[in-house]
């Protein structure tokens, strides 16, 4: 019988590769770096063998995917945002295996979902960003999920993270989830970008943000599930809010009862509203 030990809503803003490099933004995401750190720290604690990671930057147009490739390394450079991540070196094995029992068991709730263990098959940033901190060592396996779902039901991501939960039960090791997505997702106009690095868009955006992170400290779980669909509509939720459907449906979605822990304070990143914070087991 498998373990789930940590699971967690975490930041994967590319200005925290900028935060590394010399330069007018050096140090700017220390905080959200030193957030993924201690997540990695506790996993190892933990006796974490796989990272399991709901990627809202990974598009799809039909049906759920996992990439569960054997071996993941390369060199990254982001299309969306080249002049924030370029260059940047990655390796981490992968876990075909609990991709294959992933795919099975979410199947089992009536989720359209393929596993895929595709030499080809990249890693988006999504994952990679938190694997550079959390990971350096290749002390994780890494399986990716696709969370930036276009044409998908919030309440299939729910059931895909109650499938995931009988999967980890099925499998002999333990797992740590983390949905990989902002909070509001109002990405800075083009024009005021520059001046938008570390400011919310909208100031609605920003009062339903600190709304939503004193529910999840007081673990207000029935109101949140409920308002998660127009969260995600009227602040713009990153691939629809997909990541955090599904790291719920993992938790028991409104009888989840666990206070959330914020481990880096809610900020504002090019416009859109960031967080690390782990959900106890
Ligand atoms: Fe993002």
């Amino acid at each position: 019988m498998g373990t789930l030990a940590l699971a967690a809503k975490v930041t994967h803003v590319p200005s925290m590769y900028l935060s590394e490099l010399p330069g007018p933004h050096q140090g700017c995401r220390q905080a959200a770096i030193d957030g993924h750190k201690e997540i990695g720290r506790r996993c190892r604690e933990l006796g974490v063998d796989t990272i399991v990671v709901f990627d809202s930057h990974w598009l799809v147009n039909s049906a759920f995917h996992i990439n569960c490739g054997a071996h993941f390394k390369g060199i990254y450079t982001s299309n969306e945002l080249p002049h924030f991540i370029r260059d940047m070196p990655f390796e981490y094995p992968g876990n075909p295996e609990l991709g294959a029992l992933m795919a099975e068991e979410i199947a089992k709730f009536d989720v359209r979902v393929q596993a895929h263990n595709i030499a080809s098959l990249e890693l988006e940033y999504g994952t990679l960003v938190p694997m550079r901190y959390m990971n350096e060592d290749q002390s994780f396996k890494v399986v990716s999920v696709s969370a930036f779902c276009t044409s998908h039901e919030l309440e299939d991501s729910r059931r895909f993270g109650e499938g995931l939960r009988q999967a980890i039960e099925r499998y002999d090791g333990t797992v740590a989830l983390l949905a990989s997505g902002s909070l509001s997702h109002r990405f800075a106009w083009d024009r005021i970008a520059q001046d938008k690095l570390n400011a919310y868009t909208r100031e609605f955006d920003r009062q339903v943000d600190k709304r939503v992170v004193e529910m999840w400290r007081n673990a207000e779980w029935a109101d949140f599930c409920a308002m998660l669909p127009e969260y995600a509509e009227y602040c713009f939720g990153e691939g629809g809010m997909h990541d955090t459907a599904m790291l719920l449906g993992a938790l028991g979605w409104d009888q989840y009862q666990g206070k959330a822990e914020i481990l880096t304070d809610v900020f504002p990143s090019s416009g859109t509203g960031q967080i690390n914070a782990v959900f106890p087991l």
